[in-house]
């Protein structure tokens, strides 16, 4: 079968290769991958980013769907022609996230990720994907899904509670759409009015360009100068700072992203002053993934995407990522796919 793998040295060294097809285990689930969608986190290991640089090939990208074409002697979750997705941290299964658990996530840089043809997957690491979405969409959610779907469940937002999303990106997307549909009133942050428009079409209130306006004044100015009551941290670094501004007192931060890097200076005294709650957001476990799919199916939510690139084209799909002239998901779909390929 083909495959792509990474030494972490960049998207142009990515190399396309043939490799022995898996055979599953017992308990293992042989998938054909059908779609993938791209992450942030991707860019990291395969430009070999500090702890995401892989130390051997890896195959990478964490998110995909796929149809099950065999099972092993003990499989009962799942039958041949199931489509399914696979966990991000495959042993995360429910409850608290503990060091037990988190271990071994998809797509590098220690355990192999989706980009290939087939892949053997645990059954107790696979969910049916929704039955509503086509594939490029379905690939979307362990990833970026499950972390927007994560962060609004820590946060939980009333009805009528105001939502600051930073950006128009995956998880930011995801975010604003899951908010939306729980009857928040959802304000978005971009660089770009063409994007901030494309947002309205999501039923969010109201839109703000970071570049020209001043994010937390604007925001105090849309909530009656209380500020948000939660703040869904895509960006990091010293952008918590902003978020910081803009929540109310009392307010929460679902902190997720490390656009702006590892480390910051932050005010401590505005975490103080504003009385809030910070919490960090790791991707999601499986009875997540689990919940958000019933949700998706049940609301009708369709994923933003930003386009469709064909298997050959693995390499022009990351360098537009990493553009980040994206509005949504940038995803890849295989030929067996019913979706079709090729940039849209
Ligand atoms: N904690 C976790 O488990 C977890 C899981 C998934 C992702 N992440 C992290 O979350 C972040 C987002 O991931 P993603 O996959 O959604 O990324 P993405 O699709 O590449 O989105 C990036 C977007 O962020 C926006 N942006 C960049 N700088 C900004 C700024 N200063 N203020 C406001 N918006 C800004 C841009 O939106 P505009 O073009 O609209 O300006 C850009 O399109 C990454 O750091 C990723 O590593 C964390």
């Amino acid at each position: 079968m083909q495959a792509w793998t990474t030494f972490g040295d960049g998207i142009a060294a990515l190399r396309a290769v043939t490799v022995e097809l898996p055979t599953p285990g017992p308990a293992e689930v042989l998938v054909r991958v059908r779609a993938l969608s791209l992450n942030f986190r991707d860019l990291l290991v395969i430009e070999g980013v500090s702890g995401w640089r892989p130390s051997a090939p890896v195959i990478p990208i964490s998110d995909a769907v796929g149809e099950v074409v065999a099972t092993g002697d003990r499989v009962s979750r799942f039958a041949v022609g199931d489509r399914v997705l696979a966990a991000f941290l495959p042993r995360w299964r429910d409850g608290q996230l503990t060091a037990e658990v988190y271990t071994m996530p998809v797509g590098g840089p220690v355990n192999r990720g989706m980009l290939a043809e087939y892949v053997v997957v645990d059954e107790e690491e696979a969910v049916h994907a929704p039955v509503r979405l086509d594939d490029v969409r379905a690939a979307t959610l362990p990833v970026a899904g499950v972390t927007a779907w994560h962060a609004l469940s820590r946060t939980a937002p009333r009805t009528g509670e105001t939502v600051l999303v930073h950006g128009t990106g995956g998880v930011a997307l995801y975010a604003a759409q899951i908010a939306v549909a729980l009857g928040a009133r959802v304000i978005v942050t971009s660089s770009s009015d063409v994007k901030l428009q494309r947002v309205r079409d999501l039923g969010v209130s109201a839109t703000i360009n970071y570049r020209t306006d001043d994010v937390a004044a604007r925001v105090r100015q849309l909530t009656d100068g209380a500020g948000a009551d939660v703040v869904v941290e895509t960006i990091g670094g010293s952008n918590l700072d902003v978020s910081l501004e803009a929540l109310r007192i009392g307010g929460r931060i679902a902190f997720i992203g490390l656009i702006a890097g590892v480390k910051a200076e932050i005010s401590t005294y505005l975490l103080v002053t504003k009385n809030a709650t910070i919490h960090g957001i790791e991707t999601g476990s499986r009875a997540m993934l689990e919940e958000l799919v019933s949700f998706v199916d049940e609301q009708g939510l369709e994923p933003v995407i930003d386009s469709t690139y064909s298997w050959n084209d693995v390499p022009e799909a990351l360098a537009h990522l990493k553009s980040g002239s994206h509005f949504g998901k940038v995803t890849v779909a295989l030929a067996s796919s019913s979706d079709g390929a090729g940039p849209a």
